[in-house]
């Protein structure tokens, strides 16, 4: 039994493969297509990247898929969304008529995926299904979950017509508790302001997340009041402060440029009050995420709770919740936006409609595609890199670490989700301060606020961290401890936090035994890990990606499955042939 699941129409695309209850692969259409959170409508109408790493990883095809699960019922978008245009049309007839065209727009693409399913498959069809978007974030989520029971709370900008839910799992029964209902949204609003500072919305909230760090909370009470937080921690948007005719790409009005301030442009410096204004957008979303939680406890008496949606990716946001929430356990997923929602759609299928049992918990993110040394060999080959094949990659990797060199870490099966986890990452010293500016200026020159991040030895996280539970999936930021803050400050935040990943010897062995390594040779059980890519492009998918990158960047050595290339080498080389 082969069930495909597809997502995002126009943002984050996905595709995510079950076979016979187990998830065998999961892949952003991002990585093939080599787009930053690529749209399904990008390649065509379907994630046909996605999905053909998929059917390879599995060894199938079109015809062998019995079914496809959809993360949207796009009728019932339409309807809302366009009621809600009709009702701000008397403010500005263009600006509505406009909107319902987008939305029609829309609705097309989305009836249009049965028809390119069975363009696709060519004789056998598949059954299509669609299913209530939230449902699949919520399926996403819990399905994969260690949890027999927990409460589900889903966060993100607009589905159908839900911002935020509620839903109670219960082995394989998901119940709908509450929702509310556009534009009272958090999506929505961190988008916006994230506008606002300069940013792009939908894609740059977790820069405005590292940036609150730096700034105070002083502008709380006046955004409390434009957001109109209540005490179970749902929103209801003030529309004083919003432009009548709900016009993007900012929505605001003057009344909002008031009180705030004008709008940054995205090459201005930033300024203390941005980052005041970050950090107190970031102080509301994390009050109203454990005030939901609070109310999601009362309602359910659940234990534990799961958490999906796009504002799921706050890790700042989750490990409040982990550390204060009235939960015992949290589970986030690898992808709790809406690249996630494939596989929530595909699950969904698996156990509402076709009944099966519950098999499946996530504790590793390794669904992507992997390549085989000799796949490995040909390229390097065909590139005509000098490299060196050895018989202890991890051990090489960290004396390099130590030495204080960055190194790209190309190993076994992708990461499912924005985070790199040790398959497609970059590595450094964390020991050493300079290492933040070292890896900016190499690879990421990107913005000197945004912090990077520690893999830890999942046994000795406890040392360093003020962790509650494991973080696999790079999901929760904690606290530093303080005495160990000085051990590893190119990975510890302004504030004293860092998004912290716990690395177990299950689920990536080589990648904890470099950690392992690493640590009998600094005294530290932690690698700074970034993800392997240039600022504005995906993480690497193929070999080819992973040298593109090497060569275009400053990484200095390049460890490619059992394969270690040094760009000093390479140097030598071009000098020699000079
Ligand atoms: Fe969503």
């Amino acid at each position: 039994m082969n069930i495909l699941g597809l997502s995002g129409l126009l943002i984050d695309g996905a595709a995510c493969l079950v076979q016979d209850g187990r998830v065998v692969a999961a892949v952003e259409e991002e990585r093939p297509l080599r787009f930053k959170q690529a749209s399904m409508r990008l390649s065509g109408g379907l994630p046909n990247g996605a999905i053909d790493l998929c059917f390879r990883q599995a060894g199938i095809a079109w015809k062998d898929i019995d079914h496809v699960a959809y993360f949207f019922r796009p009728w019932k978008e339409f309807l809302r969304m366009v009621g809600f245009r009709w009702a701000k049309a008397y403010w500005a007839p263009h600006v509505a008529g406009y909107y319902m065209l987008y939305h029609l727009d829309l609705l097309k693409g989305h009836l249009a995926v049965p028809h390119l399913v069975r363009y696709r498959c060519n004789g056998r069809v598949p059954r299509v299904h669609f299913w209530s978007h939230h449902l699949t974030h919520a399926a996403s989520a819990f399905y994969v979950s260690p949890f027999e029971q927990a409460a589900i709370l889903v966060m993100d900008a607009v589905g159908e017509r839900d911002c935020t839910s509620f839903f109670l799992g219960q082995g394989t029964s998901i119940r709908r508790i509450r929702s509310w209902a556009f534009p009272h949204s958090w999506g929505f609003v961190y988008a916006m302001v994230t506008q606002y500072l300069g940013f792009r919305p939908n894609r740059d909230e977790y820069k405005v997340m590292g940036l609150a760090a730096f700034g105070k909370p002083t502008y709380v009470r006046q955004l409390e009041q434009v957001i109109g937080l209540k005490p179970d921690g749902s929103l209801k948007l003030d529309w004083s402060y919003f432009d009548p005719a709900f016009r993007g790409p900012l929505y605001f009005n003057k009344k909002f440029y008031d009180t705030f301030g004008r709008a940054r442009a995205p090459e201005e410096p930033l300024t203390e009050r941005q980052q005041d204004i970050a950090a107190s957008l970031q102080e509301l979303l994390e009050r109203s995420a454990l005030r939901l939680a609070g109310e999601l406890y009362r309602l359910t008496g659940a234990a534990a709770l799961c958490i999906a949606g796009g504002v799921g990716l706050n890790s700042s946001m989750n490990g409040r919740l982990a550390a204060e929430g009235p939960f015992r356990a949290i589970y986030v997923p690898p992808a709790p936006h809406d690249a996630g929602s494939a596989m929530g759609a595909a699950l969904l299928t698996q156990y509402l409609l076709l009944k099966q049992r519950r098999q499946t918990v996530l504790d590793s993110a390794l669904l992507g595609p992997e390549f085989s040394n000799e796949a490995i060999k040909t390229a390097l080959d065909a590139s005509k890199v000098r490299y060196e094949e050895r018989s202890d990659i991890a051990a090489d990797v960290a004396e390099l670490l130590a030495q204080g060199r960055v190194v790209g870490w190309f190993q076994g099966r992708m990461e499912w989700g924005p985070r790199a986890l040790g398959s497609r990452s970059i590595l450094a010293n964390p020991t050493k301060p300079e290492m933040q500016t070292v890896v900016n200026r190499a690879v990421k020159n990107r913005e000197s606020f945004r912090p990077f991040a520690p893999s830890v030895l999942a046994e000795r996280a406890g040392d360093y961290f003020l962790l509650t539970q494991p973080s696999p999936f790079m999901q929760l930021v904690s606290p530093v401890r303080p005495e160990r803050r000085k051990d590893i400050p190119a990975v510890v935040h302004v504030d004293g936090t860092a998004r912290v990943q716990t690395v177990t010897r299950e689920s990536n062995p080589r990648y904890h035994r470099l950690i392992r390594l690493f640590a009998e040779k600094s005294g530290v059980p932690v690698v700074l890990n970034t993800s392997f890519n240039v600022d504005g492009e995906p993480i690497v998918c193929t070999p080819q990606d992973a040298l593109r990158c090497f060569f275009s960047t400053g990484i200095d050595a390049l460890a490619i499955g059992d394969y270690l290339v040094e760009k000093s080498w390479c140097q030598c080389k071009m000098q020699s042939a000079n």
